[in-house]
């Protein structure tokens, strides 16, 4: 079952007599615990897309549905949705970590017994439990972006939006946020993840969604894509010049079929 549809996006930002087309085609579908990874080059859309789903930005044309409904019309929807947007906007700077995941729990319509109980589950899943006291301002960029995560799922939503979740982390503080995603992925979510990084794309999605100038590009399962561009092309740097004779040995090597021709 898709637990995301998006049909035909559009939004145009008009400011000051200028108008930005942000977003001019854009339709995703996303089924149970799959990771859709919506890849673009920086401006090309990506966020204002995500807040076009979320419910954040009124599209200018086009139809969001989350698990059936319409984000934009029924207040009910944000019960199926979490979203972690660029920055950690969705978070308290000055409450702790688990009173920032007891107040959105609340705010999310859990009862606040509930709200505590899925509160130290998720600290103690996401390895906070021992921050828990602290206030997010004084924890870690990775620590903020695992709770930003935490407080996200704290209503167990179907739909996790991800706003370039990896952007700005350490090489530890990476991979520990891309296991998590893969673990929430396995739970039965939906994850639509942003990343101006194939790496990031590659490690974690099942399908790739490429955007380009607010559309579009190419739409494809990640294992495809991968085949389709591994392999073409290479890039050798050289401390110094090789002569013709190891320079011709490392053109064959890196071209087997080829039986003769004249390196320049
Ligand atoms: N609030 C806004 N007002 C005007 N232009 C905006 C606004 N937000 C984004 N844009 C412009 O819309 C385009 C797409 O931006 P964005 O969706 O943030 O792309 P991405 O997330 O892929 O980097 C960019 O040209 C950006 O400058
Ligand atoms: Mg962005």
């Amino acid at each position: 079952m898709d637990i995301l549809e998006a049909h035909h996006l559009r939004k145009i930002y008009r400011y000051s007599g200028k108008t930005v087309a942000a977003v001019q085609d854009v339709s995703l579908r996303i089924a149970e615990r799959e990771v859709l990874a919506f890849l673009g080059a920086n401006g090309a859309g990506k966020t204002t897309t995500i807040k076009m789903i979320a419910g954040l930005i009124l599209p200018d044309a086009g139809q969001v549905r989350i698990a059936g409904r319409d984000p934009h019309r029924d207040r009910q929807t944000l019960r199926s949705l979490g979203a972690v947007l660029e920055g950690n906007r969705n978070l308290y700077w000055r409450l702790t970590a688990e009173e920032n995941l007891e107040y959105f729990g609340v705010l999310r319509g859990l009862a606040p017994r509930i709200a505590r109980v899925r509160s130290q589950q998720l600290l103690a899943r996401f390895e906070l439990t021992h921050k828990r006291q602290t206030p997010v301002q004084a924890l870690s960029r990775g620590m903020q972006q695992k709770l930003a995560i935490a407080v996200a799922l704290i209503h167990d939503p179907q739909l996790l939006l991800l706003d370039e979740p990896t952007l700005g982390l350490d090489v530890e503080a990476t991979e520990s946020v891309k296991l998590l995603i893969r673990e929430i992925a396995a739970e039965g979510r939906a994850i639509l993840l942003t990343t101006h990084q194939l790496d990031v794309a590659e490690a974690l999605s099942d399908r790739v969604a490429i955007i380009q100038k607010g559309a579009i590009a190419i739409e494809s399962a990640t294992s495809d894509l991968i085949r389709q561009f591994s392999g073409t092309a290479y890039t050798i740097s050289l401390e110094q010049p090789l002569e013709g004779d190891r320079l011709a040995k490392v053109y064959f090597s890196a071209n087997p079929t080829e039986t003769g021709g004249v390196i320049v």
